[in-house]
C-alpha cells in the first residue's frame, strides 16, 4: 500500500471520521489519529497535507488540546488545514484572536460569501450554504494571513503562499452544499494522488486478518445478516474458508422475515458454516426490567458477550471478527476524543480472545461500494441498516415483553409494506416503527378503548452521523393510520420528524 498522503489529527469532533471518509470519496485515503499519535506519526512520516479536526474544545479552556508539537506550522512540510477548532487553534497558536462574541456564535446552517479567485474556493459559488457549529470564532488574524470568507465574522484564512488554511465552517457535512468542491480544491492544493480504491482495500483486509490470526486458528464472526457482517463474511471467507464459523442470535428481537433473510445473506457471502443461537427468553428474561435506554443496551451486551465467549469456547476459536463500523465506534466514545453518545452493543467488550473490527474506520457508504464491488446481490448492498439489539430499542418508555415486541414486529411490517407498495423505499435510509410508553383513550366501534401509542420515523441520510426526517405524503399519512389503528390496542400514531442532531436515529 502507498504511503499514507493525508494526516487528519483527531480534536473530538463527531465529524472526524467523516473527514476522512469525504476524502476517499474524492479518491483519498488518510490516517486519524489523535494529537499524542500525531505527534508520534510525524516524527517518522512526511504526508502531503495536514488536517486539524474540529473539537468541544475552546482555545482558551485549561487542558485544550494543541498542535502536534512536531507540526511544521509553516506549511512548507506539507499543506495544512485547520477545521473549525484546528482553524482556531492555528490563529491561537500563530498570534491572532479568537474570542467567544456573542453574536458570531452559529450552529447548523448557515450563509458564507467566499472569495472565489482563493484555490480553496475554485469553482465555488460566492454565496454558498454550509454547517457551522461553533462558539468561538477568530476576530483578528495572524500576521501575514488574510480572510477569504466572510459569515458573521471570519469564516475562512489563508497565509500569503496558500500553504496554511483554516475554514471555520465544516466542510465535511453533507449540509455544506459545496464541501466536496472546497475538499477537491485542498486535494488538488497538496498534490494528492488518487489512492482508494475497494478491490485493494478488500485484499488490504484481507492480508490484515490472515497476518493476525495466521494459518491455524479458528475465527468467530457475529453474523447478522445486514450489509456490514454480510459483506465483511463474503471478504473473509475465501481466505478462512471452514475456520471462518459464522454466529447469528436470534435474539427475539428480530422483524419479521430477519432470520429467512440471515440465512440466505449467510449463503450470498459464501458462509461455509453458520451457526444460529435461539436465546429469546434469555434476552426478554434480562431486559424486561428495566426503560432505561442505556441500561437496556448495557444488559443486552451482557447477555449478546456471555453467548459469543460459549460459542468461542466450544469451536476452540482464538478471534472474534466484528463488522463493526466507525460510526458505530465514534458515538459509542471509543474513538479518539469522542464523547461518548450511546453504548453499542458490539464495541469496546473486552473478550477473552482477541477482537478485530477490520471495518472500524469505513463508514456505512463504504461498506455498501465494497458489497458491490464483491458482487454481492442489491438486496445486501442496499440494505437498510437494523441494530443489533434490534426491536428492543423500540419499545420505548415502557417494560420490553414478548407481547410488545410481537405488536411492533407486526406494526413494522405493515408500514414497511406500505413504503414498499408505493416505491418508497429508495427513498428512506431506516424506518423505525416504535411502541412508546404512552397509553391513552379512543374510540373503536362505540366503545372506549385504552391503548398503545406507536411512532413513525422515517429517515434519509448518508452515514447516520447526521440524519433528516422523512415527510411521508398525507396520503400515505392517512394509509399507515389507517392500517396500524387497526390493531385493537392501538389508538394514536405519532410521525416523528426530528433530526440528528438533536435527536438520534433510533429512540435510545
Ligand atoms: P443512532 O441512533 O445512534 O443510530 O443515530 C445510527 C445508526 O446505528 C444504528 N444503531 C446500532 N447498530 N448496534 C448496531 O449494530 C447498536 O447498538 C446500534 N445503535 C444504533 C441505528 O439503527 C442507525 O442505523
Amino acid at each position: 500500500m502507498d504511503d499514507i498522503q493525508i494526516l487528519i489529527v483527531d480534536y473530538g469532533s463527531q465529524y472526524t471520521l467523516v473527514i476522512g471518509r469525504t476524502l476517499r470519496e474524492l479518491g483519498v485515503r488518510g490516517i486519524i489519529l489523535p494529537v499524542k499519535k500525531a505527534d508520534k506519526w510525524l516524527k517518522h512520516n512526511t504526508p502531503k497535507a495536514v488536517i486539524l479536526s474540529g473539537s468541544n474544545w475552546s482555545v482558551h479552556n485549561d487542558g485544550a488540546p494543541g498542535l502536534p508539537k512536531m507540526l511544521d506550522i509553516t506549511g512548507k512540510k506539507y499543506l495544512i488545514l485547520g477545521i473549525c477548532y484546528g482553524m482556531q487553534l492555528l490563529a491561537h497558536k500563530l498570534r491572532g484572536v479568537v474570542e467567544k462574541p456573542f453574536l458570531h456564535r452559529e450552529y447548523g446552517p448557515a450563509e458564507v460569501s467566499v472569495n472565489k479567485k482563493h484555490p480553496l474556493f475554485k469553482n465555488v459559488k460566492e454565496k454558498t450554504k454550509v454547517w457551522a457549529s461553533h462558539g468561538d470564532t477568530v476576530i483578528a488574524l495572524p500576521k501575514g494571513f488574510i480572510s477569504i470568507a466572510k459569515s458573521k465574522g471570519i469564516a475562512a484564512m489563508s497565509n500569503k503562499n496558500n500553504r496554511v488554511l483554516g475554514i471555520q465552517f465544516h466542510p465535511e457535512v453533507i449540509d455544506t452544499t459545496e464541501g466536496k468542491k472546497i475538499l477537491q480544491n485542498f486535494l488538488t492544493l497538496s498534490k494528492c494522488d488518487k489512492d482508494w480504491n475497494p478491490i485493494n482495500l478488500i485484499h488490504q483486509i484481507q492480508k490484515e486478518v490472515l497476518e493476525v490470526v495466521k494459518n491455524k486458528s479458528n475465527v468467530i464472526l457475529g453474523f447478522s445478516g445486514g450489509v456490514d457482517s454480510t459483506t465483511l463474511a463474503r471478504i473473509l471467507s475465501p481466505v478462512l474458508g471452514k475456520r471462518l464459523i459464522c454466529v447469528a442470535i436470534d435474539t427475539g428481537g428480530f422483524r419479521e422475515n430477519e432470520l429467512i433473510e440471515l440465512k440466505e445473506n449467510a449463503k450470498n457471502a459464501g458462509v461455509k458454516k453458520l451457526i444460529v443461537i435461539s436465546a429469546a427468553v434469555e434476552f426478554i428474561k434480562n431486559i424486561s426490567k428495566t426503560i432505561d435506554g442505556e441500561e437496556k443496551r448495557k444488559k443486552f451486551r451482557v447477555v449478546y458477550q456471555r453467548i459469543f465467549e460459549k460459542q468461542i469456547k466450544k469451536h476452540n476459536a482464538d478471534f472474534i471478527v466484528q463488522g463493526t463500523l466507525a460510526t458505530d465506534i465514534i458515538e459509542s466514545g471509543k474513538i479518539g476524543q469522542s464523547v461518548m453518545i450511546k453504548t453499542h452493543h458490539n464495541v469496546g467488550l473486552a473478550w477473552k480472545v482477541k477482537d478485530l473490527h477490520p471495518f472500524r474506520n469505513l463508514f456505512k457508504y463504504e461498506v455498501r461500494e465494497l458489497a458491490r464491488a464483491l458482487n454481492l446481490p442489491k438486496s445486501v448492498y442496499e440494505r437498510n441498516p437494523f441494530p443489533g439489539p434490534g426491536l428492543y430499542l423500540r419499545v420505548v418508555g415502557t417494560p420490553v415483553s414478548k407481547e410488545k415486541i410481537k405488536l411492533v414486529q407486526e406494526a413494522d411490517k405493515t408500514v414497511t409494506d406500505i413504503i414498499k407498495k408505493y416505491g418508497l423505499t429508495k427513498n428512506i435510509s431506516q424506518l423505525i416503527v416504535a411502541l412508546l410508553g404512552v397509553n391513552s383513550v379512543g374510540v373503536k366501534g362505540d366503545e372506549r378503548v385504552y391503548g398503545h401509542s406507536l411512532a413513525i420515523r422515517a429517515v434519509q441520510t448518508a452515514d447516520f452521523m447526521t440524519v433528516k426526517g422523512y415527510y411521508f405524503p398525507e396520503k400515505i399519512v392517512n394509509e399507515i393510520i389507517s392500517a396500524l389503528t387497526k390493531h385493537k390496542n392501538i389508538v394514536r400514531v405519532f410521525f416523528d420528524m426530528t433530526p440528528k442532531p438533536p435527536a438520534t436515529t433510533e429512540f435510545e
